[in-house]
């Protein structure tokens, strides 16, 4: 193939049997489980094992895998020192990166991924990956507290995935109907085909690089607004306009200075994302179980959501996975620098599962180029420039 297509549009770059997506009917299955069961009936551990197994694990094979997770959560002393060194004022998602390339420093020795024999051996492509997953949320939590000045709360082997992560950022017992949002929230961006974030994974992946370094690729590349760090900008795009009543204006405002409206618009759904119908769907679950009162923000997205429809709809542009997560995430009390980190904690799971895939048939990512610079010159020496 020699057509430059921009942003690879349609272009296969990889085989794959995790997760498969119809962007014209809306349909979104991991392992060929449909989203929606998942995040009614799954554990974000148990979604974890099958991305990464291809299968639902048995009984004793999930309580294994969690086990495994729990025993795993703590971090060495030293990763708190580098994380206290940071600066306040970075993104946590510069934070996460620095952490999970620097975990890879602490928990090398012999499983630093150094050669093709590597790629075989399913004890320590499993291994690495418990071993990532499990501290990604400790990292996230902990740098909420460590940025203010404040020690970290210890994480609790006694709690689920969802519930310690919620644990570790407020310090309280979690609400069990808090703790399963979290839970069905993990579940819903725990995978996504081959998004961006993906792709620098498998890039990195292909040249052996070791799986921390994989996983720092890819939270690099999460962070970017087009991508997942979208959901911090709906927030404040929601506080920015205000309240329902200021949508319309604001709306016709941007469109007219063609300006991106965040958390809308997809690359591949061209209706409205499964996900963000899922995430509507628990933001009013959880308006319901606190009495019924609708927050500021949720109400403006609705209405923003139904001007967007009059005006993009004829682009197949729709509300993504991003509208409403950040919402959420607010009301449980989540920083809104801090919600793209949650999305890589839950990523990071899809992310090892195809880091896997790529070892099993691995060929170094090398693709070409149109070039469009000059034919050969000769070099002027600097006097006479
Ligand atoms: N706001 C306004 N217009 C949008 C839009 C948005 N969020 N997303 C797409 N469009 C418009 C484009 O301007 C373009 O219009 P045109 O044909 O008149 O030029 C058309 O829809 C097609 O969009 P395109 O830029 O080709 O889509 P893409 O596949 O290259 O980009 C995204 C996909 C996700 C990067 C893009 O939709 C976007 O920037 N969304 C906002 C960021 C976001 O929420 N990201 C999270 C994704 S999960």
């Amino acid at each position: 193939m020699s057509e430059y297509l921009p942003g690879l549009e349609g272009v296969p770059a990889t085989k794959s049997n995790i997760s498969y997506l119809d962007g014209k009917k809306g349909i979104l299955t991991y392992r060929g489980y449909r989203i929606v069961d998942l995040a009614e009936h799954s554990s974000f551990e148990e979604t974890s094992l099958l991305l990464l197994d291809g299968d639902l694990p048995r009984q004793d094979q999930l309580q294994e895998f969690d086990r495994q997770l729990r025993n795993n959560r703590v971090v060495k002393y030293n990763i708190r020192e580098i994380m206290k060194c940071l600066p306040a004022t970075g993104h946590p998602m510069e934070m996460l990166q620095t952490s999970v390339a620097s975990l890879g420093m602490f928990y090398a020795g012999d499983e630093c991924l150094t050669g093709s024999d590597r790629c075989e051996d399913l004890h320590y492509i499993h291994n690495m990956s418990i071993k990532i997953i499990a501290r990604m949320a400790t990292l996230v939590a902990m740098w909420q507290h460590i940025r203010n000045g404040y020690e970290p709360f210890a994480p609790r082997k006694d709690l689920n995935y969802a519930g310690n992560l919620l644990y570790m950022f407020t310090g309280v017992e979690p609400d069990p109907f808090e703790a399963r949002i979290i839970d069905a929230c993990l579940i819903l961006h725990a995978e996504h085909t081959i998004n961006a974030s993906t792709f620098a994974a498998l890039v990195a992946g292909s040249t052996l690089a070791s799986p921390y370094l994989v996983v720092a690729a890819a939270i690099g590349t999460l962070a970017g607004p087009l991508h997942g760090g979208a959901n911090q900008r709906v927030v404040e795009m929601l506080r920015e306009i205000g309240s329902p009543d200021k949508v319309q204006a604001w709306l016709d405002k941007k469109l007219a200075n063609k300006e991106i409206i965040w958390g809308m618009g997809h690359r591949e759904y061209k209706v409205k994302d499964p996900r963000a119908i899922i995430l509507q769907k628990m933001m009013q679950q959880l308006m319901d179980h606190r009495g019924g009162k609708i927050s500021r923000e949720f109400e403006t997205a609705l209405a923003l959501e139904a001007a967007c429809e009059e005006r993009l709809a004829s682009k197949g542009v729709y509300a993504n996975v991003d509208f409403y997560s950040g919402i959420l995430y607010s009301e449980l009390g989540i920083k809104e620098d801090q919600f793209t980190s949650i999305f890589a904690v839950a990523r990071s799971a899809g992310w090892l599962a195809h880091w896997r895939e790529q070892l099993k048939d691995n060929r170094i990512f090398r693709p070409t180029q149109v070039y469009t610079g000059y034919a050969p010159r000769d070099y002027t020496p600097i006097d006479r420039r």
